[in-house]
């Protein structure tokens, strides 16, 4: 099928997503909030830092512990047109780029807060997000109706962000963000950015751990009640001790059991600690019912598996729909999720077990995601459900399309519909999807993905 089908798929999901999406009841949203000050890599950036007298001194960690990490992380992303996330470990480097770099956007970050303005956005009608500690500056972002939980006198309460706010300290990010074709030189090299990316430097400040205080794990029953789905993120903040994550793990199980029409997806980012990885799908995954991240995510998983062979091959396909798919149905006996959500450049693929849902549905979720996604690059900010412009300058992914094809032609899986494959027990969707050269940003893409496909279902 071709462009002209996909558009007219396109447009009528779209069409029928910003009738209903004020119909998805409650959606939970937890745990990393912050604030972005984002910065647009341009040549005055290159010059102010001094680049073509630098020669790139990398350490192997990643963190910033002076300007000279920083420019070795900036380098390396640019390098290979990678996104990487280096922890703050010196308050006068970050401080220092704090001030001495002009940002050109303030807004709220984190997967959990992007994600919670944006379902806000699109007309989700309750969207209650979490974080143990937050500021007045941070709370001001929010949208109007965003709520979040409080525990006072013996039970919790559902507030405006403002009367939730307990701390001074707001939590800032540096986002670097830089565009595919950019020259960059340096004493010793010289290269063409490769693809749009982001570099971000992570100040994180103690007390913001992805773990429900007691008060309110005691509550589960009083919080989850009525919720649907729950969106969660930042367990790469956590401390690296099977201690906190079989805290995590409890949490999960006891959030099920006081509600079993919940379902809980967990975001995976770019965690490159192999170890964190494993106990991320031992304790984390386990409990989850639905996972996503991207085709570098997916590879990084593998790994943290044990699974070396089928990394390498998924790498050397160039992340290949085939690969994707074998990876998918690897992931999923080893964590036993039961719908696994992965976003490539061009299309994503979606691996769900029968007993999730109607392929259908789910399907149309995943093409409005992917409308979402594609307006948020090219605007930015989706101010509400009708920003969503099915009249945008784009075209449907020519790698899609061919991906598509090529799934078709190499696999037995039986076709139940266009972009809908039939195998045993699973279901396996392919979507080709928009592009266009005018893309804006990069920064908080994944987030938005992920979670309009996982809740999009709902409609
Ligand atoms: C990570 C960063 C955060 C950014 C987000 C975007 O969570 O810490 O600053 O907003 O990624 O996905």
């Amino acid at each position: 099928m071709d462009q002209k089908y996909w558009k007219e798929m396109y447009e009528n999901t779209t069409k029928k997503f910003e009738k209903k999406a004020r119909f998805i009841g409650s959606v939970f949203i937890a745990f990393n909030t912050n604030i972005d000050d984002i910065k647009y890599v341009d040549e005055n950036l290159i010059e102010f830092l001094d680049y073509k007298d630098y020669s790139t001194k990398e350490n192997g960690k990643s963190e910033i512990r002076s300007v000279d990490d920083f420019k070795n992380g900036l380098l390396a992303s640019m390098r290979d047109g990678k996104a990487r996330e280096w922890i703050v470990k010196d308050m006068i480097t970050y401080e220092w780029l704090r001030k001495k770099i002009e940002y050109d956007k303030r807004l709220i970050g984190g997967q959990a807060g992007i994600v919670a303005n944006l379902l806000s956005r699109i007309g989700i009608g309750k969207v209650i997000v979490f974080n143990s500690m937050l500021a007045d500056e941070e709370a001001e972002m929010y949208e109007k109706n965003v709520v979040m939980p409080i525990h006072s006198l013996g039970n919790i309460h559902l507030v405006k962000p403002k009367e939730a706010v307990n701390t001074k300290d707001s939590k800032t990010n540096l986002i670097f963000e830089f565009k595919k074709g950019m020259k960059v030189s340096t004493r010793d090299e010289m290269f063409f950015v490769p693809r749009s990316n982001r570099f971000i430097i992570s100040y994180r400040p103690s007390g913001r751990e992805p773990i429900f205080p007691a008060e309110f794990e005691d509550n589960f029953d009083e919080i989850f009640r009525g919720v649907k789905r729950v969106f969660l993120s930042g367990y790469q903040n956590l401390p690296n001790s099977e201690n906190s994550f079989f805290k995590v793990k409890v949490q999960l199980a006891k959030m099920k059991k006081v509600n079993s029409e919940l379902k809980i997806h967990f975001e995976f980012t770019s965690e490159e600690n192999r170890k964190h990885v494993e106990k991320l799908a031992r304790f984390v995954m386990s409990e989850c019912d639905s996972l996503g991240c991207n085709e570098r995510e997916c590879e990084i998983l593998l790994r943290g598996l044990d699974e070396e062979k089928l990394a390498d091959d998924l790498k050397y396909s160039d992340y290949g729909v085939v690969k994707l798919c074998e990876a998918a149905k690897k992931i999923m006996a080893k964590t036993s999720v039961s719908r696994i959500q992965i976003h490539n450049l061009g299309y994503m693929v979606c691996l769900v077990k029968k007993k999730y849902g109607n392929p259908h549905q789910l399907l149309d979720a995943l093409l409005f995601s992917s409308e979402t996604v594609f307006t948020k690059s090219m605007k930015q900010i989706i101010k509400n459900v009708d920003d969503i412009d099915i009249n945008l300058e784009y075209s449907i992914s020519e790698r899609g399309i061919d991906e598509l094809k090529r799934f078709e032609k190499m696999t037995n899986m039986e076709k139940i519909g266009e972009g809908v494959f039939e195998s045993g027990k699973y279901y396996f969707m392919v979507v080709p999807m928009k592009e266009s050269k005018h893309v804006k940003t990069t920064v908080g893409l994944g987030d938005t993905i992920s979670s309009v496909g996982f809740i999009g279902d709902l409609i």
